[in-house]
């Protein structure tokens, strides 16, 4: 950063809340999240000296284990998972002090007992009275938990002065609309609907908070931003893996359910929201339920029109054979689990009314990457355009999420020589190239968020259960029927052909993200 982008910097986070001494309870401590996420952010947290001083992180789980096998564990995963390799010893010593592990299985009350015990051993009041409970467990025992948790006077339904609580909960967040409810309602009988922090790590991502930055902090983008210069959207997520050793759990929840209900409806809602009346979490949030319940629900019957679902067959990718889904293990040799899903959807809004969104995400496509693209109406039909015809590329931006994350503008120019020429040129943001390659985890800057106290980053309830809203009629159009011949695509393409149909039929089609060049 020269010096001037030094004075232009806006510092907006200087009046925000100090992050508190704490106490974070991972309960599922010997899982994957927790080795190869959690603890690596909180690592790197300690390491940038944003994690509060003094702090404590508690593993809670089944198995036996020492403290120091625990903290030798997360080592050996921290080697393999730090963005920054190679660990710093002194560093990674002073930060494994402060974990300790508690055996225990969720459903016994003693175990919490135990836990309150260790709690109290901690010297410093904030140690003992803010707690930061993240359960990266299975759906079906949070409210037990989060009961149990209540019933051992650990987490209390209200606002304490001297002491918070809050309960941070990992996706997936219900099955089903009716799930979710449940959920929500187990939840909040005994914490506030503020002290629940539901993660969706797309909204740590820099790119995606960048999107209202990027929206709602400049004046030329956003004068664009609606119907009458918009001709549609395109949210593609794409994955180049495969459902690997994940096999047990993506059978019940297949693309739309890991994907598409949370990670690209949050993408839809930032990219198509209102603004905001301010940067408060609850006016952010506000304005994204209320795009997703501008979203039009499609009738059972209109699903096949709209949606289109696909199961990897076997293929390769980058010269690297790549098994069928059915073949993946763990997975019913007959199964129907879709691992791509597009659909077009309709925001009946004064916006975007009449503009599709066309969203798309599945497992072993060509390239790992995600992108929304603006894509804005073609010129008038007459000059260039008229000559040209449908060959002369319409303006678009994208976004570009994950890799090599940027912003391209793309517009026509006309080709230097004596003929005449026009051809599009690219305008490019890079994020490595404007503020070097610094690509924090989501989860650090999620994590420190829910230890501040904000939820911005956070879904609220209504914001789920819409969601699901969204999701539910669709998953009914599909009644479990067999998947059909033409559901099927090659691992290694981009998805079953029906995906291009539901754009050609109105004359357009998706662009693919691009490798880094
Ligand atoms: C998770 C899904 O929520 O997101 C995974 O369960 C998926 O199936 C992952 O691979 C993708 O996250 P990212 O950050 O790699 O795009």
């Amino acid at each position: 950063m020269d010096q001037l982008d030094e004075v232009l910097t806006c510092r907006l986070d200087l009046g925000k809340r100090l992050v508190e001494p704490c106490s974070i309870v991972i309960f599922g401590a010997s899982g994957d999240l927790t080795a190869r996420k959690l603890i690596p952010a909180l690592y790197h947290l300690f390491v940038e000296k944003r994690l509060p001083l003094p702090f404590r992180i508690i593993g809670f789980a089944r198995r036996e284990k020492t403290d120091a096998g625990w903290r030798e564990e997360l080592k050996a995963a921290l080697q393999q998972f730090s963005r920054t390799k190679k660990v710093d010893e002194a560093a990674w010593t002073e930060f494994a002090r402060n974990l300790s592990y508690c055996q225990g299985d969720l459903e016994d009350p003693k175990a919490y007992v135990h836990l309150k015990h260790l709690l109290e051993s901690f010297g410093v009041p904030e140690l003992r009275n803010n707690l930061l409970f993240y359960l990266s467990i299975s759906p079906t025992q949070f409210g037990d938990v989060v009961g149990r948790l209540s019933e051992a006077r650990l987490l209390l339904r209200q606002q304490q002065p001297g002491g918070w609580q809050r309960v941070v909960v990992e996706k997936p967040f219900g099955q089903d609309l009716a799930s979710a409810q449940r959920l929500n309602s187990e939840l909040t009988q005994f914490a506030l609907e503020k002290q629940i922090y539901r993660i969706d790590h797309y909204l740590g991502k820099e790119t995606v908070q960048n999107i209202l930055m990027f929206r709602f902090s400049n004046s030329i983008f956003e004068q664009l931003w609606n119907r009458q210069s918009v001709d549609h959207v395109q949210i593609t997520v794409g994955e180049k893996l495969g459902v690997g050793a994940r096999g047990g759990y993506y059978e019940e929840a297949g693309a739309i359910r890991d994907m598409l209900q949370n990670h690209l409806l949050q993408v839809l809602a930032l990219v198509a929201m209102e603004p905001p009346v301010s940067l408060e979490a609850e006016s952010v949030r506000d304005e994204k339920v209320k795009l997703l319940n501008a979203v039009r629900r499609w009738q059972p019957e209109q699903v096949a029109k709209n949606v289109v679902r696909g199961q990897y067959v076997a293929g390769t990718i980058g010269g690297q054979p790549c098994p069928a889904y059915r073949r993946e293990p763990k997975v019913n040799p007959e199964s129907n689990t879709e691992t791509f899903v597009a659909m077009r959807l309709l925001v009946d809004n004064w916006r975007w009314a009449g503009v599709p969104f066309f969203l798309r995400t599945g497992k072993y496509l060509p390239l790992s990457a995600s992108e929304v693209r603006i894509q804005f109406r073609p010129p008038p039909n007459v000059l260039f355009a008229a000559q040209c015809g449908p060959k002369l590329d319409a303006n678009a931006i994208t976004l570009r999420l994950q890799p090599n994350e940027g912003i391209t503008l793309r517009f026509n120019g006309k080709v230097p020589g004596n003929n005449i020429q026009i051809r599009p040129v690219r305008m490019h943001f890079g994020y490595d190239t404007e503020f070097g390659a610094y690509t924090p985890e989501a989860y650090e800057r999620l994590l420190l968020e829910a230890i501040a106290g904000d939820a911005t980053l956070f879904i609220r309830r209504d914001e789920v259960e819409a969601a699901w809203g969204i999701v539910d009629p669709i998953r009914a159009g599909w009644a479990n029927t067999p998947l059909t011949e033409r559901e099927f695509y090659p691992a290694g393409t981009w998805g079953p052909a029906a995906a291009a149909e539901l754009l050609a039929s109105s004359d357009r089609a998706w662009r693919d993200p691009q490798p880094a060049t």
